[in-house]
């Protein structure tokens, strides 16, 4: 079915490992080595999952404001985060696999935005970089040993997980929000689609 979908659409990249939540840091490497490869010529490349909503227009604003077209990376930034040491648990980490105690700065899985640069670089350190089964955090370390320091795209949170439900002058200024049903998608892209023109109160 997904070769089917493949060839129908011409937009899925495939590589030969299972496609799991323990294998997501292979997922996160292949699209690093696809960019590489095929996307150099892009300014900027965004990891996130199929029910996230993102606000392009919002994105690409912020992007063009911060300028910085090489060895950036930017998200929703965790900072001296703990690993989760208590099985079972969804990202449970055994000491053997992680033995420190706090994870360098890193960006949540669910978006993340970086220069296409970036990609070359972690792909290319990833093959010295001790894996972890938690695709961020992976990212992170990547990006620690390339001495590059992940970031907020803003100072005000533009990257989020949950928030407040859909307005077209909440979303205005949102980047990315976790656990949105294709239905609600399409609704919030008419929504800021059909109201470009119009002002929003300034906060
Ligand atoms: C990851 O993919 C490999 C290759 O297909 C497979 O052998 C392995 O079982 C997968 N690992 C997990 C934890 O799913
Ligand atoms: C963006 O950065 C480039 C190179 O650092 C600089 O030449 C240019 O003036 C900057 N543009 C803006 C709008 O800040
Ligand atoms: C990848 O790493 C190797 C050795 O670590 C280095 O020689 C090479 O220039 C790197 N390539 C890129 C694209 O950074």
């Amino acid at each position: 079915a997904v070769a089917r979908e493949g060839q129908q659409h011409r937009d899925t990249v495939q590589k030969d490992f299972l496609d799991t939540y323990d294998n997501l840091t292979l997922k996160t490497m292949m699209g690093m080595e696809w960019v590489h490869r095929y996307c150099p010529q892009a300014a900027f490349a965004m990891k996130t999952d199929s029910d996230m909503f993102i606000n392009v227009y919002y994105l690409v604003e912020l992007l063009l404001k911060k300028n910085q077209t090489s060895r950036f990376f930017a998200g929703l930034l965790y900072e001296n985060a703990l690993p989760v040491r208590a099985r079972p648990h969804k990202w449970f980490v055994s000491r053997e696999d992680y033995p420190l105690d706090t994870y360098p700065a890193y960006c949540d899985g669910t978006g993340y935005v970086f220069s296409s640069d970036v990609a070359s670089l972690v792909y290319n350190v990833s093959g010295s970089v001790p894996f972890i089964r938690l695709e961020d955090v992976y990212v992170g370390l990547c990006l620690q040993k390339l001495d590059i320091r992940p970031r907020q795209l803003h100072t005000r949170q533009s990257f989020s997980r949950d928030g407040p439900p859909f307005s077209v002058c909440g979303y205005r200024q949102v980047v990315s929000r976790h656990h949105i049903k294709p239905q609600e998608m399409r609704l919030y892209w008419y929504g800021l689609e059909s109201s470009l023109g119009e002002e929003c109160p300034s906060r």
